[in-house]
């Protein structure tokens, strides 16, 4: 069974083939990011996003097809982002997936791309038991989730203001480092040493949740920055960079230990942009009891194949007839 799959959430246009049966493998899969587009404004710009995807979809697709050696006959399903994401960028993979579909007389099948971030972990872990609890930490996301089985998801915790994501960005922004800062500061925090008089205390909030809070975060290092006279480059200015990365990434650790508490789990996966980072890799797999799981580098970021894999396991648990609803649009909330 041939799955194509596309994502166009935010900024990266990408199509994925996955093979499943005897087989269970992506075929191939390709990705356009925008970054050097948005790079100049400092963050992803709604409009000129949208703009760039409806441009290369078409072609992204044909190319994916031609090297692959798989026609449009031999597609079994049409997988896609539904949401959430930026509406005018999420509207060119649902036109587009929803037309192939309707012309070729396929399943059309909407994928969440929060849910699809954390199945990103089962492609290159096939062992992954349930119940499970995931930390998808993205630019847009910082939430952990509880899976009794797969399809049975259950959110236990979310961020009430910005995502980490954005606070590695927007940080890395003050300093004048390019777009997306998370990869940047990745490079930069081995250059310091933890700092105890730059440190920041753990968001607190009046009831007993285990809900995130970076707001505080994003504007505590820019205030430290200023309060010391912090120069760029320096020695404190790297201290700086640590310890805001040491800081918040035990604070993912505390809430997601707390949550191993009050969710008993076999396995824990964490997935998302932010997962790619090597100072957070390093705490989970030092902290995290249950067996860890992340995705491939590639498959952390914004992909096509975990929406193309994630749809291809709703079609095979849920079959064909579900998935002829060609009306569907991205305000839905079923995916
Ligand atoms: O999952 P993703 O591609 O998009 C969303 O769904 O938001 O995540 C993008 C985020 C950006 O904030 C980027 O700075 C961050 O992931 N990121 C990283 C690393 N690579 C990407 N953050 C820290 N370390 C990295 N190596
Ligand atoms: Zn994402």
């Amino acid at each position: 069974m041939y799955i194509l799959g596309f994502e166009s959430s935010c900024d990266e246009t990408a199509v994925s083939l996955v093979e499943r049966g005897e087989q269970n493998r992506i075929l191939g899969e390709k990705i356009k990011s925008q970054i050097d587009i948005h790079a100049k404004y400092g963050g992803v710009v709604p409009e000129i996003a949208s703009r760039n995807h409806f441009e290369v979809i078409d072609i992204l697709c044909q190319e994916l097809l031609e090297e692959c050696k798989i026609k449009l006959e031999q597609i079994d399903g049409i997988a896609f982002t539904q949401g959430p994401g930026l509406i005018g960028s999420l509207l060119n993979a649902l036109v587009f997936a929803k037309t192939l579909a309707y012309t070729l007389n396929l399943p059309l099948i909407p994928v969440n791309h929060i849910t699809a971030h954390i199945e990103a972990a089962f492609i290159n872990n096939k062992a992954i038991e349930y119940p499970l609890l995931a930390l998808v930490v993205s630019g847009g996301h910082t939430s952990i989730y509880f899976q009794e089985e797969k399809f049975n998801n259950k959110i236990v915790a979310k961020t009430r203001d910005d995502a980490i994501g954005e606070a590695l960005d927007k940080a890395a922004r003050y300093f004048n480092l390019p777009y997306p800062g998370g990869p940047v500061l990745d490079k930069l925090w081995g250059k310091g040493e933890y700092d105890k008089e730059l440190a920041f205390n753990k968001p607190k909030f009046r009831d007993e949740t285990i809900d995130f809070s970076f707001s505080g975060y994003k504007t505590g290092i820019i205030n430290r920055a200023i309060k010391f006279d912090i120069k760029l480059n320096s020695d404190r200015y790297h201290n700086l960079i640590r310890t805001f990365m040491e800081d918040t990434f035990d604070y993912l650790l505390y809430n997601c230990q707390k949550a191993t508490e009050l969710y008993p789990a076999q396995s824990f996966v964490v997935a998302g942009g932010v997962s790619r980072n090597t100072l957070l890799r390093k705490k989970f797999s030092k902290k995290i009891k249950e067996k860890l799981y992340f995705p491939l580098p590639q498959h952390c970021t914004d992909n096509a194949s975990m929406i193309a894999w994630l749809g291809s396991e709703k079609l095979i648990k849920f079959g064909d007839k579900k998935f002829r609803n060609y009306e569907i649009n991205s305000f839905s909330r079923n995916s």
